[in-house]
This record gives C-alpha cells, structure tokens and sequence, in this order.
C-alpha cells in the first residue's frame, strides 16, 4: 500500500492544488524574496517593531522579503525625545544597528507630527505654550540631533507626517460661525506656526541631511478632496522653494478600496509635482475602513474566510499592479508591520501577507509571482459565448486566446468572486460597473477545455446563472469550455452516425439499494447482421473524487469521442460503461486508508454480471478493461491488482502508476495505459511506463500538453488508450 499511495502522491504534487488537496500546508514563502522579484522595479520595505529585529525566525523573514525598513514607532518623537534633553536612543538604536549590521536601507519615520510627538516643544517649563520660534529651535534640534544620528543607514526621511485635514468636513465653525473648512489638519503645530512648520521642518531636515529623500507622508491620498489638499500644499511649498522631494502615500486600504483608477488617479496627479512616490505604509483591512487612524475596533481575532483572504489577494495583486506601472515615479513600497501579530489593525483584519504565526500567505505569492508580460495586456476582442452557456445566455463568453470574462448581476452584493483563478489563485474578482452589474476578466488565458466553476457572493456559493451545471466537487457546478487545438476529437459533428448512452438502474446488494450508471452504446448496436447480433467488448471508465456517473458522459464528451473514433476507423466499436464509483464520501487526509474495496463488490462482483446479463457483452477478461481519472485511477489500480481475473487491459488517467513489480503476474495483463497533464507529474508517468515497457509490458503513456489535472487531459487519454484497447 505504501508504494501505491507513494506513486499517487508523487503523480498529484504535480498540481499545487492536488498537493493542497492532500492537506499538507504549502509554503508560500518558497522562491524569490519581494525585493528580488521587484529589483527592477522598486525596493519593498517593513515597519518594524523591537520584537521584529530580535526574534531570529523574524529576521530570517525581513533579510529575505525586504530591503527597506522602518522603525513602527521607536523614531518617533514622542517615543525617542520624550522630554527637554532627554533622548530613548535605545530602542531606535536597536533598529538601526540592525539594519547597519544586515546592509538594508531605511526609511525614517517620523520628524514632525501631530501625534506620538514631543507634546514638550509646545511649552515652557510652567507649561505655558511657547512663542513658535521657541518652537522652531526645539524642532530643529530635535531634528538634526536624530537625522545626524542615523542618516547614514537613511535613505528616505518622512519629514511631516499627515499635516492635512480629511475628507468629508467642508466646513468647520471658528469662533461659532460657520467657515470653509481649512484644508490643513488643526494640530497644535498649525495652531501655533499655521503651514509654516511644513517648511521650517524640510528645510531644517535638509540642513541635516543635504542628500536624503525628504517626502511629505500622508494616508487617504486616493480621496478626491485630499488628494488635491496635498496636491496644493507640496505644489505651495515647492514653488517657495520648499525641499519636497516626494510623496508618501500611506496606503492603509482595505479589499474593497481603492480601485485601480482611483489610485492611478493620485499618482499620476502627484507624477505632476514629485518624480519621487513611496507607499509608505501598506496593509489591507477586511472591512470597509481606510486611512491612518483606526474608526472601527481592532476586531477580535477571527479565522479569515476564505473569500475575504481571496478579495485580499486580488486587491493587492490590483495594487501592485498600478505600482510596477507607474515604476518610473513610484520607488517604495512599504508594509506596515512584519506580520498580522504584529499590526496596529489587529488579528481580526488578517491585513498583511504573513499571518499571526510569521507564515506567508498565498497574497505573498500572488505579490512576488506576477508575470510583467501580463500587466498592461489587453486580451484579443474575438469573444464569443462559452459553448456550456444556458440557451440564449451571452455571458460567461471566452476569446481564442484563453480567456474567459463574465458578468453578474447581483446590484446589492459587496463581493463576487468566480471561483476560476490562475495557478492557485483564489479566483476572479469581479468588480461592479456603474450599472450595479458585476465585471472581470481572468488574469490570463485559462488552460484549455473544461473548468468546473462557481461563484461566491458575499461568501455565499452559487452557480452562474448563464451555464449549464455539472456535477463535480461533490454538487453540481457551473463549466466553462475554453477552446482547444485538437478540440474536434470531443466534437459533435452532424457529418457521421451517433451512439447513444443510456442510464441503467441496477441493484447493489453490497450496498443494499439500487445503482446508476451510464453506458455508451455504438451505433448499430444491436442490429440483426446476418441473423446474428454483434457482440461487444466493455471499457468500465471510472470518473475523479466529486464527479458522478454523469461526469465522462457529459463534460467527458465521452460518447462523442467514441463516436468520432469509430466513425474515422481508428477503433472497433465497443461498450462504455461509467457508473458512480462510491468516491464521495472519502475524506481528504484519509488517503491511507482508501482501499475501493466496496466498490470493488459494486462493480465486480455486480454491476458486470449485470451488464453481461442485459448487454451483448463479449463477457470475458480480455475484451473487458478498465480506466479511470484521478480517484477513478486509484481504485483502477487497486482493483485491477486484486481482481487481475475481471479485467485485461488497465488504465489510469492522472490517477497514479503501476510498478512492474507490483504486478504478481505479468500474464494477467495485456495492456496498461498511463496519462497526465503536463502540468501534474509528466516525468512520474515517462519513467513509469519505460519501466512497465523494460519489464515486457505492453505500457503506453500520454503526456497532456498544457494541461492540469483536468478533463481535457483526460478526453486525450481516452481518445489515444481507446484506439489500444481490446487489440
Ligand atoms: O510605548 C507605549 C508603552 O509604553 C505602553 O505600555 C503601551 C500601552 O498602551 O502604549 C505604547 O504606546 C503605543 C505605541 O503605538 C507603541 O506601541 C501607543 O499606545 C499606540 O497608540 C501606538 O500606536 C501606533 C500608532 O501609529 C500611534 O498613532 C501604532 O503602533 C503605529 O502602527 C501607528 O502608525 C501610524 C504611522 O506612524 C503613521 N500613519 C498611520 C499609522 C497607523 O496609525
């Protein structure tokens, strides 16, 4: 068994969602770290806490991912010049030596802010508030004394930090009556120096640092009314000579904002004034809040859904595409916090692409493996409805390349969610237009032939409503039939003669209850020729874990590839039977204990008496063979080895390999077929059948070109073990 189970296992890794499927946690930390998957486009940074540059397994993480740093809160003022000549260089030390002692640059955050800031400036010793050019020299020492002290590991200093007011107040009341609201943040700063501080403090960190980037950091800068705040004042500014090199843009967004237009709307506006743009202090929450400062709770730490982690995933995958279009002027992007242990948001927003145990999440990889080629492509326009589409039904539609785009209309959802993504991804989001009618394109050409999909509103699945269903994943689900080069071998064509298939009811008395299968009937099947009525040899074809016996007949095409096949004299005709092979209940992460033993006494011991009692069945052996996907491979295997009198030629379809010696007697068998997607385990199943083929076997294997673990892949393994069966 274990030998068995080893070849199974080494055939599914091949597809990373088998190895998921399997229930052994994938680490999507394995490649490249960000800043070497972004060298070419712009450095990738972390804020960080004491903790993060203590704990050796945290290290490890931002030696990898990053190569900028930034202290969370140890440089802050208020944190590093608590009160008049006193200094907490300890902490801020720490991180800087850190990043010395690793070679990593870093981004100092912050010298001039309204909060966490060394409230002290702003009094005498009797606490009364001081004249502001007090407040100047206060500011200027305190600024020079902590740019002197770290400028050579600082690459970047966020000079002010979040000095305009917010959206949403268009009006304030000044001595009771009511004004155009002022476009700065009422801090004591601007209280006290009005906008001037803005300028005193660049030119004060200019003094210290004469080449350090000094950017003007503030969050919300995709809102319309702040971005044009920001715009103005760092327009303002510069114009008098201000030292504004760049802009921060905090980045504090959540899944469901902004979108790519309302972000590319802000860089490109601020692309006017600064040729420098760091996203200074990224990271996602799960609900519908923004900004630098904390409305909503933390939230209680919650497992995260699975459609939230997949809206997550996409946002950032949105997001940073923006960010390596606009690479010209955006030159970092920073995280905010190592992990969401680490987060001001709180465990409950999951926010960042290490989880609360340091371990990355499949946003990191979706993050790190984006194909450039891909960014800015606009697929052909030569779409056409999915041939799996309900009558009358225009959308899902695919392209020649690949593609698929689809619409939903669900006006009041907040997500939808098309469950088809590429390699490994969470899905297709869609985004709703101005009509309230759901939109998305999938990223890239899917793999060609049939796509088991759903939908997922607001975490709710559902089918789309434009195709027809099929049953797989244990319920029936939506398809999708991307066009394929050698497509006509599953064809319906008007230009030859059909079999038929037809659903018997038989009785189990293993199971107690009655049976369904489908069997494939050739046409002619049961004419008189000659007084006598021609016999057939069966194939039993076996479907995958979640599908049914109506799985090879209909997205398996199954018939019509019998069809075509007899009909170009590539094969004699015969018998398909696909019955329902008792898969369903298996419980992944039980594999070991998968014997098909019940279906063993289903198929052998009773539902071939029955075919040969009702059928004209050639009823021996060797014009009997049996096949299967996946699932439908492994019981194949496992039945086959016990029951070598039932049948005389093996198949197994993306469902594992047999070992010569495996086989207790080489008679037993005529002829074994192996086949798989070139995207599962393509060099597992070569080596298997030169060694069925160099131990005296009649092997014969079928690599599946730019296939999964997919129909298509399987459609082909019919197509070519069909024309060797029963030879
Ligand atoms: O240091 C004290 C500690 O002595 C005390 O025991 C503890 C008890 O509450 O508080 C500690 O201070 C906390 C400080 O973080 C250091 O951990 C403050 O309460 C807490 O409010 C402060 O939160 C920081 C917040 O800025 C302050 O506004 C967050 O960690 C930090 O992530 C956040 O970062 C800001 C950026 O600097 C600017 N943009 C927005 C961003 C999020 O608010």
């Amino acid at each position: 068994m274990r030998k068995f189970l080893f070849g199974l296992t080494l055939l599914l890794t091949g597809s990373m969602s088998a190895f998921a499927q399997w229930g052994r946690p994938i680490d999507y930390s394995e490649g490249p770290g960000l800043k070497d998957a972004y060298k070419d486009y712009f450095t990738i940074g972390v804020a960080v806490n004491q903790n993060n540059v203590t704990d050796a397994a945290q290290i490890e993480i931002i030696k990898k991912q990053f190569n900028s740093v930034t202290a969370e809160n140890d440089w802050k003022p208020g944190e590093i010049h608590p009160k008049e000549g006193v200094w907490n260089f300890e902490k801020a030390d720490k991180i800087a030596n850190f990043c010395r002692e690793n070679g990593i640059k870093m981004r100092g955050h912050c010298l001039c802010w309204h909060s966490q800031f060394a409230d002290w400036m702003f009094t005498d010793k009797k606490g009364k508030p001081v004249k502001k050019e007090v407040f100047y020299e206060r500011l200027r020492d305190h600024i020079h004394t902590v740019v002197n002290r770290y400028k050579d590991v600082v690459y970047a200093w966020d000079v002010v930090n979040e000095a305009m007011a917010d959206d949403g107040r268009p009006f304030e009341f000044v001595d009771g009556k009511m004004v155009k609201a002022s476009p700065y943040r009422q801090s004591r700063h601007f209280k006290l120096c009005g906008d001037e501080f803005i300028a005193k403090a660049f030119e004060f960190a200019r003094e210290a640092d004469p080449t350090g980037v000094l950017i003007y950091n503030d969050y919300s800068c995709v809102d319309n009314g702040k971005r044009e705040r920001i715009y103005e004042m760092v327009k303002k500014m510069k114009d008098a000579g201000v030292p504004i090199d760049g802009i921060g843009m905090q980045g504090h967004y959540n899944i469901y904002f902004p979108d790519e237009e309302q972000l590319e709307k802000a860089i490109e506006r601020f692309s006017e004034i600064v040729n420098i743009i760091h996203i200074t202090e990224l990271d996602l929450r799960t609900n519908t809040e923004s900004g630098g400062q904390l409305m909503f709770a933390r939230g209680e730490a919650k497992p995260q859904a699975a459609h939230i982690a997949t809206l997550q995933e996409d946002q950032y995958n949105r997001l940073f595409r923006i960010f390596r279009k606009h690479k010209d002027v955006i030159k970092n992007v920073t995280f905010w916090n190592l992990s969401d242990k680490d987060s001001w948001l709180g465990l409950g927003n999951h926010p960042l692409p290490f989880d609360e145990n340091f371990k990355a999440k499949r946003s990191l990889q979706v993050i790190r493996d984006f194909d450039a080629a891909r960014d800015n492509y606009v697929p052909k326009d030569d779409w056409v409805p999915n041939p799996k589409n309900q009558p009358g039904q225009e959308y899902p539609q695919v392209n020649s390349e690949g593609f698929a785009r689809f619409r939903v209309e669900a006006p009041d959802a907040k997500s939808v969610i098309v469950s088809l993504g590429l390699g490994g991804r969470g899905g297709t989001v869609l985004r709703k237009n101005k009509d309230g009618v759901w939109e998305g394109t999938t990223e890239g050409p899917m793999d060609p032939g049939f796509h088991y999909y759903h939908l997922t509103i607001d975490g709710g699945v559902v089918n789309d409503p434009g195709t027809h269903n099929y049953f797989g994943s244990c319920r029936w689900e939506s398809g999708i039939e991307i066009p394929a080069p050698d497509q006509d071998i599953y064809a319906c064509r008007t230009d030859i003669p059909h079999g038929n298939i037809q659903q018997v009811l038989f009785y189990s008395k293993s199971l107690g209850k009655m049976q369904t299968a489908n069997v494939y009937l050739p046409n002619g099947y049961g004419k008189v020729v000659k007084g006598k009525q021609e016999r057939y040899p069966v194939l039993y074809l076996q479907h995958g874990w979640g599908e049914n016996e109506t799985s090879w007949p209909v997205q398996g095409h199954a018939g019509l590839i019998m069809d075509n096949l007899i009909a170009d004299g590539k094969i004699k005709p015969f018998i398909v039977v696909m019955a329902y092979g008792l898969t369903n209940d298996f419980k992944f992460g039980t594999i070991g204990k998968f014997t098909a033993e019940e279906f063993e006494k289903v198929l052998v011991d009773e539902l071939v008496p029955f075919i040969d009692a009702n059928f004209l069945t050639k009823a021996d052996k060797w014009n009997r063979a049996m096949a299967g996907l996946s699932m439908g491979g492994m019981e194949t295997k496992l039945i086959t080895l016990r029951r070598p009198e039932a049948f005389g030629y093996w198949g197994l379809l993306s469902g594992g390999m047999y070992m010569p010696d495996e086989i207790k007697d080489p008679k037993a068998v005529k002829y074994i077929f192996e086949g798989c997607g070139d995207k599962e385990n393509p060099e597992g199943i070569t080596k298997s059948v030169e060694a069925l083929k160099a131990a005296g076997f009649n092997a014969e294997g079928l690599i599946s070109e730019g296939t999964a673990h997919e129909f298509l892949t399987w459609r082909r393994c019919l197509y070519q073990m069909a024309q060797s069966l029963f030879k």
